[in-house]
């Protein structure tokens, strides 16, 4: 990880300028990027820092901060931050995730947690709620005096019980609230890879989760090329994005619900850039349900990726930003 002047004033706990953040008023709240690199060599547990992974750079995200993004997901691996589910915590892996964390919060901005794991510990469907409950009541209490941190339950929980997808999000929300952690917002994720576009078949079940504190959002991604994955840099038409989250937005609005588009993403071209703008523009127009939206994916070793948000070299950073400018809170 790169020492930068963020990282080393955050560390130090001095006071520092935040970056203004630039008031456009899209009516989003959040509006931002997630940042890949702790999560990545998943098939290396827990694998080793600078080789496997690596933690995203703060001096990246201080340039992102000045373009005017104001959200940070930050993906990590619950193997690599507890090696046992209810177990203590690798005390390395915390300290440069809380770093990260710190660095992105003392600029104004959101941290969101994201643990990267699609509902499964160690290769294996999680399926014991009480011990989800205690994993996320052990990583609310290291963040619980941080108002701007947003817990996300998981990533992409798919091919499971729908029950226990509600069950493990609904321990979640219990185990963060137990910890005294009583202001955050919770991102919770759905079943069938959170999709937006198949949210309403798959999810309906999880409208009835419920948190004392009232600052539940649902947290959907969509891609827009033909399967949906986000694996191909063609949109299937100009106009897909609209039409894949408006079931979604029914079925928020219905249920008197909030949303945040968690990913999504498009390749470097005009169909793409498009499609995106009428799905980004039919968000706002309901911005009473839809809380704001976040790019796949900045983050230091995403090298030529199509999607890469990173400064200054990432293909999405040249190529998309100028059209995401338009929807900064
Ligand atoms: C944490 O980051 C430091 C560099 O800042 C690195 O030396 C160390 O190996 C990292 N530890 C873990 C567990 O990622």
């Amino acid at each position: 990880m790169k020492l930068n002047t963020l990282l080393v004033a955050a560390a130090a706990g001095t006071a520092m300028a935040a970056p203004q953040l630039k008031k456009r008023s899209s009516g989003f709240t959040f509006f931002g990027v997630s940042e890949s690199g702790a999560e990545f060599g998943e098939s290396n547990i827990p694998g080793v820092w600078n080789t496997d992974y690596i933690f995203p750079d703060t001096s990246a995200i201080s340039t992102l901060i000045s373009k005017g993004f104001n959200s940070f997901r930050i993906p990590f691996l619950m193997e690599r931050l507890t090696p046992e589910i209810t177990g203590s915590f690798d005390e390395g892996y915390l300290q440069n995730l809380t770093s990260v964390v710190d660095a992105i919060t003392s600029a104004g901005a959101w941290a969101i947690l994201d643990p990267h794991n699609y509902g499964r510990f160690n290769g294996e469907i999680i399926s014991t709620p009480s011990d989800f409950k205690t994993w996320w009541q052990n990583v609310a209490t290291q963040f619980a005096d941080n108002k701007n941190v947003i817990f996300d339950t998981n990533n992409e929980y798919h091919d499971m019980d729908q029950t226990l997808v509600l069950n493990l999000n609904q321990a979640a929300i219990n185990g963060i609230r137990a910890a005294g952690a009583t202001t955050q917002y919770i991102f919770v994720e759905g079943n069938s890879y959170t999709g937006a576009w198949t949210w309403t078949e798959n999810n309906d079940n999880l409208k009835s989760l419920t948190d004392p504190q009232d600052k539940i959002v649902y947290e959907m991604h969509q891609y827009l090329d033909s399967d949906g994955s986000g694996t191909s840099e063609t949109c299937v038409s100009s106009t897909i994005g609209a039409e894949r989250v408006s079931s979604a937005t029914q079925w928020l609005k219905e249920n008197g619900k909030l949303g945040v588009l968690g990913e999504f993403a498009g390749g470097d071209n005009e169909q793409c850039r498009t499609a995106i703008t009428g799905m980004l523009d039919d968000l706002k127009e309901n911005a009473d349900v839809w809380l704001g939206a976040l790019w796949w994916s900045a983050g230091p070793w995403w090298g030529d990726y199509m999607y890469s948000m990173e400064p200054t070299g990432g293909v999405a950073y040249q190529g998309m930003l100028s059209t995401l400018e338009a929807y900064m809170p």
